[in-house]
């Protein structure tokens, strides 16, 4: 294998593409192994090459050099971006390092500004990439909090009745758990608690610039159970105002201060959903015997495949599985191409009355068969401390750090 530092060009321009590839061609120890020409494309062929180096052009169709700059190196921690732009202006150099881009170059930039520029990138980056890595391995072996979302790609599957009753399963354990609302347009967690919140997560990202576990403390509502809930907004067409930063931040932030985070989401693939995936710690994907939702559930899980995420960092809840519409379990695990992780009963009545009461049903009824299955599966949270795992990142950091040290 070369151990010069691998590079990808990325610029809308077959051109500007060309010259880079010539410059950088007489740089030694630098080699351009790929190009793209617009950051969709870059993502694509990052699932198949394995750059050190992303050298980003900003301006650019489909999706701009910013976007596919946040996506990179929240995918690909591994991977350094080099922003390139004509742009000489302070809030776009900002907009560019918020993203997570390492430098930021004026075009055109001749040969030994780009190499020395790439060079010094990649070292600090190995570096830094290297000190994470440990921090985190060190970080799994202690006792640490737990983020868990409750996902679908369709409404109506019960992500919110098992998120609420989780959450008050686990604080019934005695854990310090935080229910989150990110179902930021028609979310109902407060509705199932009977509670009426006098914050929401939308007067949370408005009024505060800096948020911290101590901020948050004052936008969370507390329930009888014991659980805190950051309630989503009032209005659906305040949902907006959230952007996958900030579900980062207070995701982070929350983790300080309870034993368990629990995630309920709506059933759409955006920003705010990649953001829950990526900062959860355990992902459940819940489907129904229904073709439909499981139709759309796999397309999810193919998406997320494309996407360059380990399909295995997922794992599948059938609720109501035992419903009698002539699907069975097996059916269901070929048509996600995965084995059910959880199954939960069938039964409308008691689900339904428990919603209307506004008392979740682990609380009604703790030796019921459905509580009883809640609280089995809240134990198995408790022994596994599975990590997100997007393929590789690990023996990506490896490889670049073995380079440094040859
Ligand atoms: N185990 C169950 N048995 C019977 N009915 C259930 C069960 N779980 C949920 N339901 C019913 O399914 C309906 C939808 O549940 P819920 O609101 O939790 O789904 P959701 O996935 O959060 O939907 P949305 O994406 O629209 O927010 C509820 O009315 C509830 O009564
Ligand atoms: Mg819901």
């Amino acid at each position: 294998m070369s151990s010069a530092i691998q590079v990808m060009v990325v610029d809308d321009s077959a051109e500007t593409r060309q010259s880079l590839r010539m410059l950088l061609s007489f740089a030694e120890g630098i080699d351009v192994i790929a190009e793209a020409e617009n950051g969709a494309e870059a993502l694509h062929r990052l699932a198949v090459f394995s750059p050190d180096i992303v050298l980003m052009d900003l301006n650019m169709p489909v999706l701009d050099g910013i976007a596919a700059t946040e996506r990179i190196c929240n995918q690909y921690p591994g991977i350094a971006v080099i922003a390139l732009s004509v742009q000489n202006d302070v809030e776009y150099v900002r907009r560019c390092m918020r993203a997570g881009a390492k430098d930021y170059l004026l075009k055109p930039a001749n040969m030994e500004t780009l190499a020395s520029t790439i060079e010094q990138v990649y070292r600090e980056h190995c570096e830094r990439s290297t000190r994470n890595a440990v921090a985190k391995l060190s970080e799994q072996l202690v006792d640490r909090p737990k983020t868990v979302a409750l996902l679908s790609a369709k409404g109506g599957v019960g992500k919110t009745t098992i998120a609420v009753n989780t959450a008050v399963a686990l604080a019934e354990q005695g854990k310090r758990v935080v229910l989150v609302d990110f179902d930021v347009q028609f979310g109902d967690t407060t509705l199932m608690l009977n509670l009426s919140p006098e914050r929401t997560v939308l007067d949370l990202v408005r009024e505060s610039t800096e948020i911290d576990p101590d901020v948050l403390d004052r936008y969370l509502s507390v329930h009888s159970s014991g659980i805190s809930v950051l309630a989503a907004p009032q209005r659906p067409e305040e949902a907006e105002y959230l952007e996958a930063a900030h579900v980062r931040v207070i995701l982070q932030s929350l983790q300080k201060k309870f034993d368990y985070v629990v995630v309920d989401t709506a059933p759409v693939a955006n920003d705010v959903f990649f953001a829950i995936l990526d900062t959860s710690d355990e992902r459940f994907l819940v489907s129904t015997m229904n073709l439909a939702i499981l139709k759309n559930n796999r397309m999810l899980m193919d998406l997320l495949i494309e996407l360059n995420y380990d399909p295995a960092g997922v794992k599948h809840v059938l609720n109501r599985a035992n419903a009698k519409n002539g699907l069975k379990v097996r059916d269901v695990e070929r048509i996600l191409k995965s084995d059910i992780y959880w199954e939960l009963d069938n039964d409308y009545q008691w689900v339904e009355s428990s919603i209307n009461e506004g008392i979740p049903f682990v609380l009604k009824d703790k030796q019921h068969r459905l509580s009883k299955q809640l609280f089995a599966f809240t134990a198995r949270l408790e022994e596994h401390t599975d990590r997100i795992s997007r393929r590789n990142p690990l023996r990506k950091l490896i490889s670049a750090r073995a380079r440094m040290v040859r």
